[in-house]
């Protein structure tokens, strides 16, 4: 597997590869990596004949209170790991790389309705860090195909959207989530929390499938989200949202609802902020 920080070399390396026809798929990380980025590794593997997978701590997309800082940086596990799992290429640029202007005077991406409510709602700006970085990115790699998780759900609607209306010309993959035995989300936040905290996380799991049991038996949407937010208030929790949404998260371009929904679930655990979700039908 080649490392690779500079963008010249980069653009040589892939433009070798264009030039003998072979497919080319991106996965985006901000490293510190785990089974569930492995995995989105290997869906990418499946999909084309190189595989690219970036990692850059973004921080536009934190805010002033978040764990930008302290958020694990891991380069040499991460290059072993990406090496077993197949990837081709780990893109490793610099903050000056990524934004030569500095990132207060980036130009910046900005996607308006499907960022209002959720995640956005909660992190302000954060969405445009995402798609400003991701935007940047697919600019350098230019892939033919690209990988994300469904475990950042919002995310992934945030980028499709970003896709179509900048007209990139790839394909947007989406991976499962992969779990913990317990059925907490793998996340490179997870470490943050304390032995004494680390079992009650899997509790988000637990309540994301008792809000679809609950909606599935009948109960209002209303009802299920405040019932949701209360147990887990109550096992300690400081929660952001429980929600219950259509898979599109309301977009109104991708048409009539299939009756399909999505739980979606943010909430705090000492110093750290979890979230996760569980699509079902109706
Ligand atoms: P990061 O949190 O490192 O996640 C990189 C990719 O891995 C995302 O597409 C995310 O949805 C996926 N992922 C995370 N946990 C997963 C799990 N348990 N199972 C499967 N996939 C999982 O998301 C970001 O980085 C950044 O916002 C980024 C898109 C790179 C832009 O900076």
């Amino acid at each position: 597997m080649l490392t690779v920080d500079d963008l010249s070399q980069l653009r040589a390396t892939l433009d070798g590869w264009r030039r003998q026809g072979l497919r080319i798929a991106f996965v985006p990380t901000m490293g510190n990596l785990h089974a569930g980025h492995h995995s989105l590794v290997r869906l990418a593997r499946e999909r084309a004949d190189r595989v690219v997978v970036s990692v850059f701590v973004n921080p536009t997309q934190f805010g002033p209170n978040e764990d930008y800082g302290r958020y694990p940086r891991t380069p040499e596990a991460d290059a072993a790991g990406l090496a077993t799992a197949g990837a081709d290429l780990m893109w490793l640029p610099s903050v000056e790389t990524m934004y030569p202007h500095g990132a207060e005077a980036t130009v910046k991406v900005s996607v308006p309705q499907v960022t209002e409510g959720l995640e956005g709602a909660h992190r302000p700006g954060h969405f445009d860090g995402v798609a400003t970085v991701v935007a940047r990115l697919f600019n350098q790699v230019g892939p033919d195909v690209a990988v994300f998780g469904r475990k950042d759900y919002q995310q992934l609607a945030v980028i499709r959207y970003l896709v179509r209306d900048l007209a990139f010309p790839l394909e947007i993959v989406a991976g499962d989530t992969l779990r913990e035995a317990d059925g907490l989300a793998m996340s490179s936040r997870n470490q943050y929390l304390s032995s004494e905290e680390r079992p009650r996380a899997a509790e988000i799991h637990r309540c994301l499938q008792w809000m679809r049991q609950a909606l599935q038996a009948g109960h209002p949407r209303e009802a299920v989200e405040a019932e949701a937010a209360q147990r887990l208030e109550t096992a300690g929790f400081v929660v952001d949202y429980a929600a219950i949404r259509r898979p599109d998260l309301g977009l109104p371009e991708t048409g009539p609802a299939d009756g399909g929904r999505v739980a979606l679930i943010a909430a705090r655990l000492g110093r750290t902020r979890l979230i996760d979700n569980l699509e079902f039908g109706a």
